[in-house]
């Protein structure tokens, strides 16, 4: 996928940062190892002396080759000398050097004027982190989702604190084994029963594992697409990531303004994914006939067709926060 100037420059600027931070931190050891050991300090800097004294000789033209040779022999000495030094300090042998990130190409992000592959990853993060800027991502995980908020009372064989340990449970497998192939989901349930909190945390694991997730909500999705439609939407190529990204969640469908093109453009989009076995989640405080009613029966029919239900059960637990809040 091809990347804005915007993109390039801010991959550019972050493995910038990255390679100060290597040469601060070597500065750094050094300094440690300085403290350490004087003999460090003054073999490190003999090091540096006999380079400028090479380049002296040379430019002198004395007996060039002789001298060169003595240098070159002080030269293997003393780092033979100093690799001892770190060796009994328990350092490791490029302890003085520049440590980085990508070994391949140092943190440049090119290796002989060809892209490396940490820039090529580093681009696709740096896209897919602008393109949630606004959204909540990294806000909700599994751990901070508990099933105590779930009535344990049975109704009819099972308490809905059952079924929420079923849901938590095959959303964590669905997130721990997340892959492109992986299916599409239909997160169903009234308000505050835990359908964004798990929707992001399956976002985070798979964001986690290096895919490329794009999160919005209907309204925001809805809009994108009727600009589309009408053109109006110059050059930011979101469309493209909304059909391109690994895993794409649709956050509140039903809290749109609904048209018959946006219904239709939201099936083409979950149809086009579909068939690239790329899943798509989405959620959802309708039920089935009020999807049904605010959408053509027939679409919905569509829609629902390529989406597994998990349902969401209990009572609001928004409500239920505010009330402990509050020491009701
Ligand atoms: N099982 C849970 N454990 C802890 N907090 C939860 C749980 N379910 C929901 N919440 C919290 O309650 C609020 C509403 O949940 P949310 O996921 O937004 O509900 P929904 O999307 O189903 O309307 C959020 O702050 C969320 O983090
Ligand atoms: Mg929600
Ligand atoms: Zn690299």
């Amino acid at each position: 996928m091809g990347y804005s100037r915007q993109i390039y420059r801010e991959a550019e600027r972050r493995l910038e940062i990255k390679r100060i931070k290597s040469e601060q931190e070597l500065d750094k050891r050094r300094e440690l190892l300085f403290a350490r050991s004087k003999r460090a300090e003054k073999i490190t800097y003999e090091l540096a002396h006999t380079t400028v004294l090479a380049a002296h000789i040379v430019l002198a033209r004395g007996n060039v080759r002789e001298e060169v040779e003595k240098l070159r022999e002080k030269n293997i000495a003393l780092r033979m000398e100093l690799y001892g030094i770190l060796d009994k300090l328990g350092l490791p042998e490029n302890y003085l050097e520049e440590w980085h990130d990508c070994d391949k190409c140092n943190d440049t992000g090119y290796i002989d004027g060809k892209m490396c592959r940490c820039m090529r990853s580093l681009l696709r993060s740096t896209a897919y982190e602008q393109l949630n800027r606004s959204s909540p991502l990294s806000i909700s995980d599994f751990d901070s989702f508990s099933l105590e908020y779930y009535s344990d009372k049975k109704d009819g064989g099972q308490s809905p604190r059952d079924i929420m340990a079923r849901v938590l449970s095959f959303c964590k497998k669905y997130a721990d084994s997340f892959s492109t192939g992986s299916r599409s989901l239909l997160f169903q349930g009234g308000p505050g029963l835990g359908k964004t909190h798990l929707s992001l945390a399956i976002a985070g694991k798979a964001i986690e594992k290096g895919y490329g997730v794009i999160y919005v909500s209907a309204p925001v999705i809805f809009s994108q697409l009727e600009k589309e439609h009408f053109g109006r939407n110059e050059g930011t190529g979101t469309q493209q990531y909304l059909l391109d990204c690994d895993l794409l969640i649709i956050d509140d469908l039903g809290t749109e303004f609904p048209s018959k093109f946006t219904v239709s453009a939201l099936y083409s989009l979950i149809n086009s994914r579909t068939m690239s076995s790329k899943p798509t989640i989405i959620s959802t405080n309708l039920t089935l006939s009020e999807l049904q009613d605010t959408y053509s029966f027939r679409i919905v029919s569509r829609i629902i067709g390529m989406l597994s239900r998990v349902g969401f059960v209990g009572n609001d637990i928004r409500q239920l926060k505010n009330k402990k809040h509050k020491g009701e």
